[in-house]
């Protein structure tokens, strides 16, 4: 058994850093924990009392952590911490390009490359460097390329540990893992990574693999989840023509033990900050590969997603005879304040131009920051409660499956006579929508 690292760093405090690092600092209190950001503003909400990230049980576990074993540093008061540590991970977003080679589809590798410099920099000694953030095919490469050019005396592994928490559940899919998945050669280095999870992981649940199948089982796990809900999302617009009813039909399949149940709950679009992006990735790199054919196989599951989201918006434009549009959710999924690339973006959008006026709520989402988001927000409102944007609209989009939509008392809720609620999730109560007299059209089931 390698001995526990005695101190470890985490550059980025997102969604992904901050999580991660909270459950291992929890986990293993002899171990010294620092999450560096360069973003003070979001430092000085991780040690607050208002956390930067909404996840069920993320300010327990921070609570316990905080000040014993975990600290979360502005990156430049953080370099004596980068000096001592024995891992360094690297969390930081990996967009996709929007200029340059492979713009619309790379990801873009410049905030990593930052961040191997500041390591190469500022670590001394031998450092684990651990690629957390998703990363394409080979990035390990350029990383230790980097970290060579720049380096002032220290040496360096690099190993890839992609993260597999999904939002929302973070805490849990990180206390309970499926697997924790760590690639690379260099024995000591993974042997010292895997002690660190098998703290709390069960020893089977550790896989190891090259460094290589690492990065791109990432990549894969990602375009096979999306591929189901866009192959899901494909039927429900069948279902809605031919009778059939998606639910129905997603509970029969997802019964065959080859399958399922899991992923097949159709809606109105993946959204999230990896499925895209990880899709785009995957494409990008079969057609650098010479693939064209598995590019475009990969390429539909971003397509389907993306007509889906156009067709929901056209329906619930269509309903809106008032031209009043209220927006519940903003979300990419309940139980998280994430709106990356969320349905309700691409919707809001297109409400807006085929001019709507649309009043939106979320219980976690800042709607200052989605509306800045948005750009060009004229016509786009904020409300307090789900009650306030329903005043007087004539069509609701249901767009995040937040339970409090399933429950909303429809009679009372002040929806304009004759309006349609549109649930882009299939979670209202549908008998209450009836019997409040509104029109209903629920993703996936037959109109009527
Ligand atoms: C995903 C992966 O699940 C996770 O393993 C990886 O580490 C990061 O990417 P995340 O994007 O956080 O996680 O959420 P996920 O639960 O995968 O949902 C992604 C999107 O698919 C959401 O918009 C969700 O609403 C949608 N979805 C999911 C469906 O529309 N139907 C489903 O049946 C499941
Ligand atoms: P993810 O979902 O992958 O965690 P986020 O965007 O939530 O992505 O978080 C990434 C974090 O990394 C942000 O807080 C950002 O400020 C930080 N970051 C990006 N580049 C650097 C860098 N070079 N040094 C320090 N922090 C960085």
């Amino acid at each position: 058994m390698n001995p526990l690292p005695e101190k470890i760093v985490c550059i980025g405090a997102g969604y992904v850093g901050g999580p991660t690092m909270a459950v291992i600092a929890e986990r293993c209190p002899a171990v010294g924990v620092t999450v560096l950001d360069h973003d003070a503003g979001r430092i000085a909400a991780w040690n607050s009392d208002r956390l930067p990230v909404f996840e069920p049980g993320l300010a327990e576990i921070v609570g316990r952590a905080r000040g014993r074993n975990l600290w979360f540093v502005e990156q430049r008061a953080g370099l004596a911490a980068l000096a001592e540590a024995d891992v360094i991970f690297i969390s930081v977003q990996t967009p996709t390009k929007t200029e340059g080679e492979g713009a619309g589809k790379a990801s873009d590798l410049r905030y990593v490359e930052a961040c191997a410099r500041f390591i190469a920099e500022h670590a001394r000694g031998h450092t684990i460097v651990v690629e957390k953030s998703t990363m394409p095919v080979r990035a390990a490469e350029r990383i230790q390329q980097v970290l060579a050019a720049n380096a002032t005396g220290a040496t360096f592994t690099v190993l890839s540990n992609p993260e597999f928490l999904a939002e929302g559940t973070a805490i849990r899919d990180l206390l309970q893992p499926d697997r924790v998945l760590i690639g690379g050669e260099d024995a000591a280095a993974v042997g010292s990574l895997r002690s660190l999870y098998a703290t709390w992981v069960p020893p089977e649940r550790i896989l190891t693999t090259g460094l290589w199948s690492a990065e791109l089982s990432k990549l894969a796990a990602n375009a096979f989840l999306a591929q189901r809900v866009s192959s899901i999302n494909s039927l429900s617009a069948l279902c809605e023509r031919t009778g059939a009813e998606i639910g129905e039909v997603a509970a029969v399949v997802g019964t065959d033990s080859r399958i399922g149940p899991k992923f097949l709950k159709a809606s109105v679009g993946f959204g999230g900050s990896c499925f895209r992006k990880d899709l785009l990735s995957l494409v990008y790199l079969c057609e650098h590969h010479g693939l064209p054919e598995v590019a475009a196989y990969w390429q539909q599951v971003v397509d389907l997603n993306e007509w889906q989201k156009r067709r929901v918006a056209a329906e619930v434009a269509a309903a809106a005879k008032n031209r009043r549009v209220a927006v519940l959710g903003l979300a990419f999924k309940k139980d998280t304040n994430d709106f990356r690339e969320s349905a309700a973006l691409q919707v809001v959008r297109s409400l807006l131009r085929s001019g709507c006026e649309v009043v939106a709520y979320d219980p976690r989402v800042e709607g200052a920051r989605f509306a800045s988001e948005l750009g060009d927000a004229t016509g786009f409102t904020v409300a307090a409660s789900a009650r306030q944007a329903l005043a007087g609209v004539g069509a609701v989009a249901v767009l995040t499956e937040w339970e409090e939509f399933a429950t909303l008392p429809w009679a009372s809720v002040g929806v304009a006579a004759g309006a349609t609620v549109f649930d882009g999730r299939g979670i209202v109560d549908r008998a209450a929508v009836r019997q409040a007299g509104l029109g209903l059209r629920v993703i996936g089931s037959p109109a009527g």
